[in-house]
């Protein structure tokens, strides 16, 4: 089914922090180009750290991590802007600019990469439009339900049209109504070809979602199975 290079790969990678927790051990996996992948697990297994990794927060201690045929532990620093923004990324907490409207929330990451006037008023508004949201264009995040902002933090990552979209927790605050919006929406990216990689808590959409679920448990990856499939084999 597969036969180009994975868009994404861990090759036993670890991290510890500085103040010598072990976060990551020997961590091993590959995603293909448009898969669909949650990543789930307790408290402390080692989640955010991966997302963290794959934006180039953070660095391995040791292991090889490799996004759309780059090596992300050779990059060089000043080239790490550039690179995270071909990522679209979502946050339990939204991370809106409280005190621009939506339409400029999502203007904003075209902006950043020089897009011109003409196509943001073009794309800003179609991607809004996507997410149900051509009502709000002009209202503050305060004016808007939880949903609505997770669905505006939505636009903004993926109006420039990023090959991968991470999200960590991205229904953390949401009551199961919009949590499900949410999941549909990021089902709805991914049938276009975008590889969409999800952390979250919530079982029961991890379930019902029928997804490869890859398992974390104090930083190793205990699992990693694709739901109402085949397994993907463990190297
Ligand atoms: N900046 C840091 N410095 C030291 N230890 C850290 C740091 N960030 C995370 N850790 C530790 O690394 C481990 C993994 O943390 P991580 O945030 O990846 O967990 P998580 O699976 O995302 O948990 P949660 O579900 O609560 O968000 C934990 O033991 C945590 O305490
Ligand atoms: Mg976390």
């Amino acid at each position: 089914m597969f036969d180009e290079q994975p868009i994404i790969t861990l090759e036993n990678v670890s991290k510890t922090y500085s103040a010598g927790s072990e976060a990551l051990q020997d961590v091993s996996f590959s995603i293909q180009k448009g898969e669909f992948v949650f990543i789930v697990g307790s408290s402390g297994s080692g989640k955010s750290t991966l997302i963290k990794l794959l934006l180039k927060e953070i660095e391995p201690t040791s292991g090889m991590i490799k996004i759309n045929g780059e090596d992300l532990t050779k990059m060089k620093r000043k080239q790490v802007p550039k690179y995270r923004r071909k990522l679209g990324v979502v946050f339990q907490d939204f991370r809106l600019l409280k005190d621009r409207n939506v339409f400029e929330n999502v203007a904003f990451a075209q902006r950043i990469v020089g897009k011109s006037n003409y196509t943001i008023r073009r794309q800003v508004p179609a991607m809004l439009s996507l997410m149900g949201l051509s009502e709000k264009l002009l209202s503050l995040p305060k004016q808007l339900s939880g949903g609505e902002q997770q669905r505006v933090a939505l636009a903004r990552a993926l109006v420039n049209k990023p090959p991968v979209l991470l999200a960590d927790e991205p229904t953390g605050n949401l009551d199961p109504k919009n949590s499900w919006e949410i999941m549909s929406l990021l089902d709805k990216i991914n049938k276009t070809g975008t590889t969409v990689v999800v952390v979250t808590h919530n079982h029961e959409i991890v379930n019902a979602m029928q997804k490869r679920v890859i398992t974390m448990k104090n930083g190793v990856l205990v699992s990693d199975e694709q739901k109402g499939g085949y397994n993907y084999v463990k190297h």
